[in-house]
Protein backbone atom coordinates (compact mmCIF):
# COMPACT_ATOMS: atom_id res chain seq x y z
CA UNK A 1 0.00 0.00 0.00
CA UNK A 2 1.16 3.38 -0.43
CA UNK A 3 1.07 6.07 2.11
CA UNK A 4 -2.10 7.97 1.47
CA UNK A 5 -0.58 11.45 3.24
CA UNK A 6 0.99 11.80 -0.12
CA UNK A 7 -1.28 11.09 -3.30
CA UNK A 8 -2.23 13.48 -5.28
CA UNK A 9 -5.80 13.73 -4.08
CA UNK A 10 -4.98 14.44 -0.57
CA UNK A 11 -2.31 17.01 -1.48
CA UNK A 12 -4.66 19.20 -3.65
CA UNK A 13 -7.12 19.16 -0.57
CA UNK A 14 -4.39 20.31 2.12
CA UNK A 15 -3.38 23.13 -0.64
CA UNK A 16 -6.35 23.81 -1.55
CA UNK A 17 -8.03 24.14 2.35
CA UNK A 18 -4.85 26.11 3.30
CA UNK A 19 -5.91 28.59 0.38
CA UNK A 20 -9.29 28.55 1.51
CA UNK A 21 -8.37 29.89 4.82
CA UNK A 22 -5.55 32.39 3.77
CA UNK A 23 -8.28 34.06 1.48
CA UNK A 24 -10.49 34.41 4.65
CA UNK A 25 -13.48 32.13 3.19
CA UNK A 26 -13.21 29.45 6.41
CA UNK A 27 -13.37 31.31 9.52
CA UNK A 28 -13.61 28.48 12.08
CA UNK A 29 -15.15 25.35 11.01
CA UNK A 30 -16.72 27.52 7.79
CA UNK A 31 -16.79 25.47 4.67
CA UNK A 32 -16.85 22.44 3.65
CA UNK A 33 -15.92 20.24 0.68
CA UNK A 34 -16.65 16.79 -1.00
CA UNK A 35 -14.19 15.56 -3.89
CA UNK A 36 -15.50 12.54 -5.80
CA UNK A 37 -12.22 9.98 -6.16
CA UNK A 38 -11.80 7.30 -8.93
CA UNK A 39 -12.25 4.02 -7.05
CA UNK A 40 -8.89 2.83 -9.09
CA UNK A 41 -6.94 5.28 -7.88
CA UNK A 42 -7.98 5.18 -4.01
CA UNK A 43 -7.57 1.52 -3.86
CA UNK A 44 -3.78 1.94 -4.66
CA UNK A 45 -3.43 3.70 -0.98
CA UNK A 46 -6.28 2.07 0.92
CA UNK A 47 -8.06 -1.47 1.10
CA UNK A 48 -11.61 -0.59 -0.02
CA UNK A 49 -12.83 -3.96 1.66
CA UNK A 50 -11.70 -2.50 4.88
CA UNK A 51 -14.83 -0.06 6.21
CA UNK A 52 -14.30 1.49 9.38
CA UNK A 53 -17.58 2.87 10.31
CA UNK A 54 -20.93 3.04 8.66
CA UNK A 55 -22.77 5.95 8.81
CA UNK A 56 -25.99 6.72 8.48
CA UNK A 57 -26.53 9.66 6.18
CA UNK A 58 -30.23 10.64 6.65
CA UNK A 59 -31.12 10.82 2.86
CA UNK A 60 -31.34 8.48 -0.34
CA UNK A 61 -28.43 9.17 -2.64
CA UNK A 62 -29.10 5.88 -5.10
CA UNK A 63 -27.30 7.23 -8.23
CA UNK A 64 -24.06 7.51 -5.89
CA UNK A 65 -24.22 4.09 -4.73
CA UNK A 66 -20.20 2.60 -4.67
CA UNK A 67 -18.94 6.28 -5.28
CA UNK A 68 -16.29 7.35 -3.21
CA UNK A 69 -15.48 10.68 -1.67
CA UNK A 70 -13.13 12.74 0.26
CA UNK A 71 -14.82 14.53 2.77
CA UNK A 72 -14.09 17.47 5.19
CA UNK A 73 -15.02 16.64 8.84
CA UNK A 74 -18.27 18.48 10.41
CA UNK A 75 -16.99 21.11 13.24
CA UNK A 76 -13.09 20.70 11.49
CA UNK A 77 -11.30 24.41 10.89
CA UNK A 78 -9.40 24.02 7.62
CA UNK A 79 -7.09 26.31 9.23
CA UNK A 80 -6.23 22.66 10.73
CA UNK A 81 -6.50 20.19 7.99
CA UNK A 82 -3.45 20.29 6.31
CA UNK A 83 -1.45 19.51 10.27
CA UNK A 84 -3.84 16.69 10.39
CA UNK A 85 -5.98 15.68 7.33
CA UNK A 86 -6.58 11.82 8.85
CA UNK A 87 -8.69 13.26 11.80
CA UNK A 88 -10.23 16.58 9.64
CA UNK A 89 -10.91 14.56 6.33
CA UNK A 90 -12.35 11.18 5.44
CA UNK A 91 -13.24 8.87 2.75
CA UNK A 92 -16.56 7.44 2.61
CA UNK A 93 -18.18 5.25 -0.46
CA UNK A 94 -22.09 5.51 -0.90
CA UNK A 95 -23.61 2.25 0.23
CA UNK A 96 -25.16 -0.54 -1.76
CA UNK A 97 -28.75 0.81 0.37
CA UNK A 98 -28.01 4.55 -0.79
CA UNK A 99 -28.65 5.42 2.87
CA UNK A 100 -25.53 4.88 4.54
CA UNK A 101 -22.15 6.22 4.30
CA UNK A 102 -18.93 3.44 4.59
CA UNK A 103 -15.71 4.70 6.55
CA UNK A 104 -13.01 4.03 4.68
CA UNK A 105 -10.40 6.22 5.90
CA UNK A 106 -9.75 9.53 8.28
CA UNK A 107 -12.36 10.85 10.62
CA UNK A 108 -9.96 9.49 13.72
CA UNK A 109 -11.08 11.54 16.46
CA UNK A 110 -14.39 9.75 16.16
CA UNK A 111 -16.03 12.72 14.03
CA UNK A 112 -18.07 12.67 10.87
CA UNK A 113 -18.75 14.18 7.40
CA UNK A 114 -19.92 17.71 7.02
CA UNK A 115 -23.38 18.90 8.34
CA UNK A 116 -23.69 19.78 4.79
CA UNK A 117 -23.39 16.24 3.41
CA UNK A 118 -26.83 16.72 1.71
CA UNK A 119 -26.16 19.80 -0.02
CA UNK A 120 -22.72 18.02 -1.29
CA UNK A 121 -24.51 14.52 -2.94
CA UNK A 122 -28.04 15.96 -3.94
CA UNK A 123 -25.41 18.71 -5.75
CA UNK A 124 -23.45 15.82 -6.89
CA UNK A 125 -26.17 13.91 -8.20
CA UNK A 126 -27.92 17.49 -10.04
CA UNK A 127 -24.55 17.99 -11.40
CA UNK A 128 -23.85 14.54 -12.83
CA UNK A 129 -26.92 14.71 -14.35
CA UNK A 130 -25.94 17.70 -16.62
CA UNK A 131 -22.06 16.95 -16.63
CA UNK A 132 -20.59 13.55 -15.90
CA UNK A 133 -17.47 14.93 -15.56
CA UNK A 134 -18.08 16.98 -12.47
CA UNK A 135 -16.44 15.97 -8.97
CA UNK A 136 -16.57 18.67 -7.28
CA UNK A 137 -18.67 20.33 -4.79
CA UNK A 138 -17.24 22.88 -2.43
CA UNK A 139 -19.04 25.60 -0.02
CA UNK A 140 -17.38 28.44 1.98
CA UNK A 141 -17.95 32.27 3.56
CA UNK A 142 -16.27 34.45 1.06
CA UNK A 143 -16.20 37.87 2.79
CA UNK A 144 -17.28 40.25 0.16
CA UNK A 145 -19.81 37.89 -1.64
CA UNK A 146 -21.15 37.83 1.74
CA UNK A 147 -21.36 41.48 2.06
CA UNK A 148 -22.43 41.94 -1.45
CA UNK A 149 -25.68 40.14 -0.09
CA UNK A 150 -26.76 42.57 2.56
CA UNK A 151 -26.91 45.63 -0.02
CA UNK A 152 -28.08 43.83 -3.42
CA UNK A 153 -31.03 42.22 -4.06
CA UNK A 154 -30.91 38.42 -4.22
CA UNK A 155 -32.13 38.01 -7.49
CA UNK A 156 -30.26 35.51 -9.82
CA UNK A 157 -30.77 37.69 -13.17
CA UNK A 158 -30.22 41.18 -11.15
CA UNK A 159 -26.89 40.00 -8.74
CA UNK A 160 -25.22 37.90 -11.90
CA UNK A 161 -25.77 40.93 -13.74
CA UNK A 162 -23.81 42.99 -11.06
CA UNK A 163 -20.98 40.39 -10.99
CA UNK A 164 -20.54 40.38 -14.80
CA UNK A 165 -20.30 43.82 -14.58
CA UNK A 166 -17.18 44.01 -11.96
CA UNK A 167 -14.49 42.24 -14.24
CA UNK A 168 -14.17 42.10 -17.81
CA UNK A 169 -13.67 37.83 -17.62
CA UNK A 170 -16.46 37.36 -15.66
CA UNK A 171 -19.06 36.36 -18.11
CA UNK A 172 -17.03 34.02 -19.91
CA UNK A 173 -16.00 32.37 -16.66
CA UNK A 174 -19.31 32.05 -15.02
CA UNK A 175 -21.84 32.73 -18.33
CA UNK A 176 -24.25 30.25 -16.75
CA UNK A 177 -24.29 33.00 -14.49
CA UNK A 178 -25.17 32.25 -10.36
CA UNK A 179 -28.46 30.78 -8.89
CA UNK A 180 -29.37 32.65 -5.63
CA UNK A 181 -31.34 30.86 -2.71
CA UNK A 182 -32.92 32.84 -0.01
CA UNK A 183 -31.94 32.43 3.16
CA UNK A 184 -32.18 29.36 4.53
CA UNK A 185 -31.68 26.83 7.58
CA UNK A 186 -28.42 25.11 6.53
CA UNK A 187 -26.92 21.62 7.73
CA UNK A 188 -31.04 20.26 6.31
CA UNK A 189 -32.21 18.21 3.67
CA UNK A 190 -34.32 20.99 2.66
CA UNK A 191 -31.55 23.05 1.33
CA UNK A 192 -29.68 20.57 0.49
CA UNK A 193 -32.85 19.55 -2.11
CA UNK A 194 -33.33 23.37 -2.79
CA UNK A 195 -29.94 23.63 -4.12
CA UNK A 196 -29.77 20.45 -6.05
CA UNK A 197 -32.64 22.15 -8.09
CA UNK A 198 -30.18 25.10 -9.29
CA UNK A 199 -27.12 23.07 -9.50
CA UNK A 200 -29.13 21.77 -12.08
CA UNK A 201 -28.82 25.29 -13.74
CA UNK A 202 -25.94 26.73 -12.28
CA UNK A 203 -22.14 25.80 -10.92
CA UNK A 204 -22.11 28.34 -8.85
CA UNK A 205 -25.46 28.78 -5.70
CA UNK A 206 -25.64 31.58 -3.44
CA UNK A 207 -27.05 30.93 0.00
CA UNK A 208 -28.89 34.27 1.27
CA UNK A 209 -26.54 35.75 4.11
CA UNK A 210 -24.60 32.65 4.63
CA UNK A 211 -22.15 31.90 1.58
CA UNK A 212 -21.70 30.37 -1.56
CA UNK A 213 -21.05 26.61 -3.47
CA UNK A 214 -19.18 25.64 -6.40
CA UNK A 215 -19.17 22.69 -8.59
CA UNK A 216 -16.42 21.72 -10.74
CA UNK A 217 -14.46 18.78 -12.31
CA UNK A 218 -11.47 19.42 -10.04
CA UNK A 219 -11.03 21.43 -7.20
CA UNK A 220 -9.19 24.08 -9.14
CA UNK A 221 -12.31 24.69 -11.64
CA UNK A 222 -14.21 24.92 -8.41
CA UNK A 223 -11.86 27.35 -6.45
CA UNK A 224 -11.56 29.13 -9.83
CA UNK A 225 -15.37 29.48 -9.96
CA UNK A 226 -15.53 31.14 -6.24
CA UNK A 227 -12.60 33.29 -6.68
CA UNK A 228 -13.82 34.79 -9.77
CA UNK A 229 -17.16 35.81 -8.15
CA UNK A 230 -15.55 37.05 -4.75
CA UNK A 231 -13.16 39.20 -6.80
CA UNK A 232 -16.13 40.89 -8.61
CA UNK A 233 -17.66 41.09 -5.37
CA UNK A 234 -14.59 42.87 -3.72
CA UNK A 235 -14.78 45.67 -6.64
CA UNK A 236 -18.51 45.44 -6.00
CA UNK A 237 -18.08 46.52 -2.75
CA UNK A 238 -15.20 48.94 -3.39
CA UNK A 239 -17.19 50.87 -5.61
CA UNK A 240 -20.45 50.56 -4.35
CA UNK A 241 -20.84 53.60 -2.59
CA UNK A 242 -19.35 55.68 -4.85
CA UNK A 243 -20.78 57.54 -7.96
CA UNK A 244 -20.32 55.10 -11.17
CA UNK A 245 -18.75 57.23 -13.74
CA UNK A 246 -17.69 54.02 -15.89
CA UNK A 247 -19.25 51.09 -16.85
CA UNK A 248 -19.34 47.64 -18.54
CA UNK A 249 -21.95 47.91 -21.32
CA UNK A 250 -24.02 45.07 -22.05
CA UNK A 251 -23.26 44.56 -25.53
CA UNK A 252 -19.48 44.16 -24.75
CA UNK A 253 -20.47 41.75 -22.60
CA UNK A 254 -22.26 40.22 -25.21
CA UNK A 255 -19.03 40.73 -27.84
CA UNK A 256 -16.89 39.40 -25.14
CA UNK A 257 -19.19 35.93 -24.21
CA UNK A 258 -19.48 35.53 -28.60
CA UNK A 259 -15.61 36.08 -28.58
CA UNK A 260 -14.52 33.71 -26.09
CA UNK A 261 -18.03 31.22 -27.64
CA UNK A 262 -19.35 30.49 -24.30
CA UNK A 263 -22.96 29.73 -23.80
CA UNK A 264 -24.25 32.72 -21.64
CA UNK A 265 -27.31 33.07 -20.04
CA UNK A 266 -28.54 35.52 -22.35
CA UNK A 267 -31.77 36.97 -20.23
CA UNK A 268 -29.51 38.18 -18.06
CA UNK A 269 -28.24 40.85 -20.27
CA UNK A 270 -30.32 44.04 -20.66
CA UNK A 271 -30.46 43.64 -24.66
P1 LIG B 1 -19.51 21.87 8.97
O1 LIG B 1 -18.45 22.17 10.02
O2 LIG B 1 -20.52 20.86 9.45
O3 LIG B 1 -18.87 21.47 7.66
O4 LIG B 1 -20.34 23.19 8.72
C1 LIG B 1 -19.73 24.38 8.31
C2 LIG B 1 -20.61 25.24 7.49
O5 LIG B 1 -20.13 26.08 6.76
C3 LIG B 1 -22.07 25.06 7.58
O6 LIG B 1 -22.72 25.67 6.51
ZN1 LIG C 1 -21.57 27.40 5.72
Amino acid sequence: MNYIYNAPFMEEMKKTTANMYRLGWDERNGGNISFMLDEKTVSVYLDLNNVIRRIPIGFEAKPLVGKIFLVTGTGEYFKNISDDPESKLGIIRIAEDGCTAELLWGYKDGGKFTSELPAHLMSHMARLSVDPENRVVMHCHPTYTLAMNYIHELDEKKFTHSLWEMCTECIAVFPDGVGVLPWMLCGTNSIGEATAEKMKEFRLVIWGMHGIYGAGKNLDEAFGLIETVEKAAQIYMLTAHLPRINTIKDEEMKALAEHFKVNYRKDFLNL
